[in-house]
């Protein structure tokens, strides 16, 4: 194992060296270069919302690997109906060999991470996906040979995936340009962490200024899981923002989405059906990152 840490709660939990060790094992697996075997080893899934991607891949990278894992949702466990965190962590450790959880609060996460023994893993909270942050490296990297000279821009919401990302691009040395409504940054203290890491990510107030000459153009959901409630206000602050023909006019920048898309909202259907997208292999990516990730927590 060349991971130290024991829990990856954001992607900054990782050095720039373990980030890339990370990488590395994901592309030999993928490769059917690493034959590791955890060997009957089990991972507990903790789900507080949905998901198609983060419980699919998981499961099937446990399952590759040779072991197990347990998908728990929110009415399969007492999670849902009031045990606390830390009893919730403590019994869990007790069975599994590791946790991933999907969780509303990040404080939960770091709870579930404080008061269990095994490695937890973030499969997002409000605050942070990590996960994603290792599949898009990973695409990236695939995409472009490496990260040197390549530049992203984040356009959208400045919350979990914009964070988790913009820590990931300063670990990994990439230059990472971010334009959101005001109300909707990514929290400057995420702009601090990801400052002491590496190049400082860079906020610029116009989407079109943000796409400029960028290789690749990011985005996400503007209703995140949870947001419900404000879905007409968030509507309304994020017009201008759509990842579109127009504002991709001129650039000849790849196009990543963490999915689900909502078409028509942050993108439109014609850009993520283009040449441009990285889209699929990035969501297949989530699979062999996420293998890579396992086997340095658990080999
Ligand atoms: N990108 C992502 O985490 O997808 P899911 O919500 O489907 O897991
Ligand atoms: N920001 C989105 C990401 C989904 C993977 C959400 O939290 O719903």
């Amino acid at each position: 194992m060349s991971v130290e840490t024991t829990d990856l709660l954001d992607v900054d939990d990782l050095t720039a060296a373990e980030l890339e060790a990370v990488l590395d094992r994901a592309a030999a697996i993928k490769a059917g270069e690493d034959d590791t075997d955890l060997d009957r080893q089990t991972l507990a899934m903790v789900f507080e919302k949905p998901s198609t991607r983060t419980r699919t891949s998981f499961e099937t990278a446990m399952t590759q690997l040779g072991g197990h894992a347990i998908f728990l949702g929110p009415d399969d466990i007492h999670l849902g109906r009031g045990e606390p965190v830390k009893d919730t962590a403590r019994a869990l450790a007790g069975y599994a060999d590791a946790v991933m959880a999907r969780l509303f609060d990040h404080a939960d996460v770091e709870e579930l991470a404080a008061y269990a023994d095994v490695p937890v893993v973030n499969g997002l909270t409000d605050d942070a996906h990590p996960c994603q942050t290792l599949a898009d490296l990973l695409t990236i990297r695939e995409a472009f040979d490496g990260f040197d000279d390549v530049t992203v821009a984040w356009v959208g919401d400045g919350n979990n995936v914009a964070q988790s990302f913009v820590l990931g691009a300063a670990l990994a040395d990439l230059e990472c340009t971010v334009t959101t409504p005001p109300s909707y940054g990514v929290d400057p203290a995420v702009m601090d962490r990801a400052a002491e890491l590496g190049p400082a990510p860079t906020v610029v107030d116009d989407p079109h200024d943000a796409v400029g000459d960028a290789d690749v153009v990011y985005t996400d959901v503007w209703v995140s899981m949870g947001e419900e409630d404000v879905r007409e206000e968030k509507l309304a602050a994020f017009e201008g923002y759509q990842v579109n023909a127009d504002l991709l006019d001129g650039s000849d920048a790849k196009v990543m989405h963490c999915l689900p898309a909502h078409r028509g909202e942050e993108i439109t259907d014609d850009v993520i059906e283009s040449d441009r997208e990285l889209i699929w292999q990035q969501a297949e990516n989530r699979l062999h990152a996420q293998a890579g990730l396992l086997v340095e927590l658990l080999d």
